[in-house]
């Protein structure tokens, strides 16, 4: 696999950061992860925005402008002959001489940029969408920022693993009683056809995909509604599901060992997963 670090294209093996970098000391850096179908970005402007706002959030200098990005992302999927999968694009504040916890001068401290391709030949044809994923409910211990694409991802790591242990395959994070989205998605429920998911704030991730499903929902005349929902409210619904790059709609069957409707993927959900990677690709 060929990948790009600071300017240059490199075999994966001889690629290198230093260990004075500060995502790697203190995770003070950002990221994006950009779906390729058929050898496309999906949504690529959409994910460079909130890689700005993410930016700008920390006080770190974009390093690129929009075309160079593009230019980036569109030269690893040809390097490596990217069907379908993702690219995965990283920067942080850079490597400082010492550590430290006040920000180094960004005159004298570059940025450090890495990309690379993964590939997933299951992306669209996914098994784990036919059969929807079982999810657990878990307290969401992250903290306040939750808006900013940071690389500070233990905790969601951590609850992916409660998830696995417990026989499921993913966690819902909880807040005073409500749930807040899972380790690497939006959340939703559907009752009695309604599309209810959490409102943007500093709480959530604000979903590229989510903004996007909300978008094509709406024009299919399925009525959303943007509010917090419980678990209780979650558990008893007809129909959830999550969002994001990387899965695009998937179905969610079971909440803490409790079947959805007939423990299938929702109708409505399938739809809308169709209606997405058509309307995407
Ligand atoms: N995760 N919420 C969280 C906490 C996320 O990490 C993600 C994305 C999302 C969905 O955002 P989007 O639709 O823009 O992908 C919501 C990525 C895919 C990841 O960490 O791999």
């Amino acid at each position: 696999r060929t990948v790009y670090v600071n300017g240059a294209y490199l075999p994966e093996g001889e690629a290198q950061v230093s260990i004075f970098d500060r995502g790697f000391l203190m995770a003070d850096g950002v990221y994006e992860v950009t779906t390729v179908i058929d050898g496309k970005l999906i949504d690529f402007d959409g994910h460079l925005a909130r890689l700005e706002r993410s930016l700008g959030e920390l006080d770190i200098a974009n390093p690129m402008d929009r075309d160079q990005w593009l230019e980036v992302h569109r030269e690893l999927v040809a390097r490596n002959g990217l069907d379908q999968g993702m690219i995965y694009l990283q920067v942080t504040r850079g490597a400082p001489g010492d550590r430290d916890f006040v920000f180094p001068d960004p005159d004298t401290t570059a940025p450090t940029v890495v990309l690379f391709t993964q590939s997933n030949p299951a992306l669209v044809d996914s098994p784990k969408a036919q059969r929807g994923i079982k999810v657990i409910a878990i307290d969401d211990l992250r903290w306040g920022r939750r808006d900013i694409k940071t690389v500070q991802l233990l905790y969601p790591s951590m609850g992916k693993m409660m998830a696995i242990r417990a026989g499921a395959d993913d966690a819902w994070m909880v807040q005073d009683g409500t749930i807040t989205e899972g380790t690497s998605n939006n959340a939703y429920i559907i009752k009695d056809g309604k599309i209810v998911t959490r409102a943007l704030s500093n709480d959530i991730l604000h979903g590229i995909t989510r903004a996007a499903v909300l978008r094509f929902a709406r024009e299919a005349q399925m009525p959303v509604e943007e509010r917090s929902f419980t678990l209780e409210e979650a558990k008893a619904a007809d129909e959830a599901f999550v969002t994001s790059a990387s899965t695009f709609v998937m179905p969610v069957v079971d909440i803490d060992g409790a079947a959805l409707g007939a423990g299938t993927p929702g109708p409505l959900a399938m739809r809308l997963r169709e209606i997405y990677i058509e309307e995407s690709r």
